[in-house]
């Protein structure tokens, strides 16, 4: 953590301004400089988080943050004294979401005469900034996700003032290195290690550059001790997080440049039995030194998600994705050809700025050729601030995004129950996650291409490695036969006995 010290000087600063704008007194001026790291106590914080897995990653180095300064975290609103939403602008549904829960939180301050503080994070609060005060009202703090180092500091401050506090500071340094994140909402056996931050790509239809700042790799040495800790607290999977995993690069003191690829590498050596994915990775920085740890190392999970946003080359060029149709299909067919029976899956945007009818097929086809095992599908939401706000014309008719949607998520279920029935009669290596969301005599667990299947628990439990046969599945899940458990280093040696045909 930061040291107290600086924090203060940092809070001298904040006072002095603050001592122009409202006239506090003394007492108050005291506490806020000297006060916030002794005086929260017993103070209990709920934090609800929305949007994506750095999300999720960021709500830990809050919860995190906040612990060390004396706050307890809990999982019940009703005891919370502050609730914080750590926000996702990346559609206006995933605001309105949040604005609607931002309206019921207000009569729950109301019905505790004010007591409860409330405060924004993330995304939205970076989008927004001052504007929610004015237009909500009801926030107490305001923090953009370069700032959650001083967030008690602004807890404080509002607490002391009954003013709001913000800082919605980007930063070109932080990636929050030296913390580990608190990993409360955690199944004990995967988790989410941050790699870096931001993103430089400016894709003309997304808010994400506006509100996370530019791109900034994390330091290897802490990812890799972060790895090592989860291994030695019993993890078996790590998901490597960033909004542009794959162009991850760290040049050590020494002038050692550490590529993507390279990082995977280490990463999985930290432990044989660790599983290691990545989200989510763009297709211009899928390069083959990365196909080739994925074919290399057993423990590099053999999937990827490569989005690819839209099938039709000027729609493309018009998101500033930087590669044709045909440059993306090239690049999984060499995933496949170096990764035999590599698993895909994707992102899509139906009826972005100017997308004809021929367009849309386009992606049907696509999707058609690749065949991917998951996608996530998106109605365009045109995002201020961005590109496509500012130069194209959102023209698609509502109707129309709608049914192209349709029609995509129409195909992607029939690839996905494709897929799965493929799978029947097959063997897996899953590792269990937990029970099963209908049952606790059923386990849950995920095999190496990420695909979920159920099996009866028998006497396995989470965390283990299990070899299950695949005897049914729907279009979501695979249903399945447990054989025996397994390490992932034996599942390697046999899966390979298995799937190399002998020469004959
Ligand atoms: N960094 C990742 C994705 C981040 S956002 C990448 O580049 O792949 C997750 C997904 O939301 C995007 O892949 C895109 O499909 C979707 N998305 C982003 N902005 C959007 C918008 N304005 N309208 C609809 N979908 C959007
Ligand atoms: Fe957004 Fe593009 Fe960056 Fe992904 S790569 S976060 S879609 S700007
Ligand atoms: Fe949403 Fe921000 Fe993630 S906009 S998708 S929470 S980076």
């Amino acid at each position: 953590m930061e040291p107290i010290e600086d924090l203060d000087v940092l809070a001298e600063d904040e006072v002095r301004q603050r001592q122009a704008d409202k006239d506090l007194d003394e007492d108050q001026l005291d506490q806020i400089k000297h006060g916030y790291d002794e005086a929260t106590g017993d103070k209990q914080v709920y934090i609800e988080t929305y949007g994506c897995q750095m999300n999720v990653n960021d709500s830990g180095i809050v919860a995190s943050v906040l612990e060390e300064s004396g706050y307890g975290l809990t999982r019940d609103q009703e005891d919370a004294d502050v609730v914080l939403l750590n926000t996702c602008a990346i559609r206006e549904n995933a605001e309105r979401k949040i604005r609607t829960r931002l309206g019921m939180l207000r009569s729950e301050k109301e019905k505790r005469d004010g007591e409860l503080m409330l405060g924004v994070l993330g995304c939205m609060a970076e989008r927004l900034r001052e504007k929610l005060l004015e237009q909500e009202d009801l926030v107490d703090v305001v923090v953009g996700p370069d700032a959650y180092r001083d967030l008690p500091r602004l807890l404080y401050e509002a607490d002391a003032t009954g003013q709001a506090a913000v800082n919605v500071e980007l930063s070109k340094q932080e990636t929050y290195e030296d913390i580990q994140p608190v990993r409360y909402d955690s199944n004990g056996v995967s988790a989410y290690v941050s790699i870096m931050r931001g993103c430089d790509n400016m894709c003309t239809f997304c808010v994400v550059p506006f509100t996370r700042g530019r791109e900034e790799s994390r330091p290897v040495t802490t990812i890799l001790s972060e790895v090592a800790q989860l291994a030695e607290e019993g993890y078996k999977e790590v998901t490597l997080l960033g909004q542009n995993v794959n162009s991850y690069h760290y040049t050590d003191e020494d002038g050692t440049s550490v590529s993507f690829a390279e990082l995977v590498d280490r990463v999985s050596r930290v432990s044989p039995e660790m599983r290691v994915r990545y989200s989510t990775s763009h297709p211009k920085d899928c390069t083959d030194d990365l196909l080739k740890v994925h074919r290399d190392r057993p423990n590099v999970c053999n999937y990827i998600h490569l989005p690819v946003q839209h099938g039709n080359t000027e729609v493309l060029d018009r998101m500033r994705r930087t590669y044709t149709r045909e440059e993306y299909l090239a690049l999984t067919e060499r995933a496949k050809e170096l990764c035999p029976g590599v698993s895909l899956s994707t992102d899509l945007i139906a009826g972005f700025c100017g997308e004809t009818e021929e367009q849309h097929q386009d992606t049907l086809s696509l999707m058609e050729q690749v065949r991917y095992d998951h996608a996530y599908m998106f109605k365009y939401s045109e995002r201020p601030q961005t590109y496509a706000a500012r130069k194209y014309e959102d023209d698609v008719p509502e109707d129309v995004k709608q049914r192209r949607l349709e029609e995509i998520i129409e195909r992607q279920n029939q690839h996905a129950k494709e897929s799965n029935e493929e799978e029947i009669g097959r063997v897996h290596t899953v590792l269990v996650e937990g029970p099963s969301k209908k049952s606790d005599e059923q386990l849950f667990g995920r095999t190496d291409t990420n695909k979920g299947v159920v099996f009866d628990r028998e006497d396995y439990e989470k965390g283990d490695y299990v070899k299950v046969r695949i005897e049914d599945c729907t279009s979501s899940t695979l249903l399945g036969t447990a054989i025996e458990k397994t390490t992932l280093a034996e599942a390697a040696r046999t899966d390979s006995i298995t799937t190399e045909p002998a020469v004959a």
